[in-house]
């Protein structure tokens, strides 16, 4: 049983990697962390706890960063997530409880030095409570069992030519992660833009019971952002799949820098030296988008 940190901005995508968490008995998710990127804090937040209670998920939520370490935050990617972060999705009739106390970074470091060499956290959102984490407790690096992040692009990006979003919204939490002595597994762009869930398999999910209605009805709105697809890309999904399904990818293992100026800001790239990353450079995305599915529904 792997215990994890969700480290999260929901997000479509957040919604169905939460979603395959709830169908997995072989992943205890610990705590949900809550970060800006999908939309500001107080959305993402807001929608960890709806999801919370409408996935009826036994795990606390921690909110976490508002911001980037050094820059201001850019605008909320409505045209993909919606108004709401959720894809417009109707989110009344939902009881809320409140967030659990406590900053998401601080909580973070709890959890890992409490279960030392037991923890994996999966990163889905920009890495600033990582990076957070790190800054107030270094010894942690030695202490998680891995740190998944679903980010970065080799190839090319998604939110400018060469930067993927979750690695551009914090470049410098993102290039210090990468930095840090711990095991590191990445999965980016090249790999998850294989990854689709088509329309035609959310109709036919949302025939096969409570989750693969869900699954159809909150990726409505995420799909027309991938118009050309005649579906959607299941990103953050493909970071939990690395996990429990590594034989889905082939992965190059090599050192990992991100640019930080320039207009590849944000840009992941092989580097010469530094601790070396496990990267999913490529996915068998029909065969993980089947696993989803059989999974969820
Ligand atoms: O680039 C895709 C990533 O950015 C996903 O994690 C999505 O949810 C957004 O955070
Ligand atoms: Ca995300």
């Amino acid at each position: 049983m792997s215990l994890l940190i969700l480290d999260t901005d929901p997000g479509v995508d957040d919604a169905l990697a939460l979603l395959y968490l709830r169908a997995r008995a072989d992943l205890k998710l610990l705590a949900i962390t809550t970060v800006f990127g999908n939309a500001d804090v107080e959305t993402t937040t807001r929608n960890a706890l709806w999801l919370r209670a409408r996935l009826a998920l036994p795990a606390p939520v921690y909110r976490g960063a508002a911001g980037p370490l050094t820059r201001p935050r850019g605008a909320s990617p409505t045209h993909v997530h919606g108004e709401n972060g959720l894809g417009d999705l109707d989110l009344s009739g939902v009881a809320l409880s409140p967030a659990d106390p406590g900053a998401a970074h601080e909580r973070i470091i709890e959890l890992v030095r409490a279960h030392p060499g037991k923890v994996t956290i999966v990163a889905i959102g920009p890495l600033t409570n990582l990076a957070l984490a790190l800054r107030a407790a270094p010894d942690i690096a030695n202490l998680v069992a891995g740190v998944t992040i679903m980010g970065g692009a080799f190839a090319a990006g998604n939110v400018t030519p060469f930067a993927e979003a979750n690695i551009h919204n914090d470049p410098e939490a993102a290039a210090g992660v990468l930095a840090a002595p711990w095991p590191v597994t990445l999965v980016p762009l090249d790999a998850t833009l294989s990854c689709v869930l088509t329309n035609a398999d959310a109709r036919e999910l949302a025939q096969q019971g409570e989750a693969g209605r869900f699954a159809h009805d909150v990726t409505r709105g995420y799909a027309k952002a991938y118009e050309q697809l005649d579906g959607c890309v299941l990103h953050d999904v493909a970071a939990l799949v690395s996990l429990t399904r590594p034989e889905l990818f082939e992965t190059r293992v090599a050192p990992v820098s991100v640019a930080l100026s320039g207009e590849r800001l944000g840009q992941t790239v092989w580097a010469e030296s530094g601790p070396t990353i496990s990267v999913r450079l490529r996915a068998d995305g029909a065969a993980l988008a089947r696993h989803f599915r059989e999974t969820v529904a």
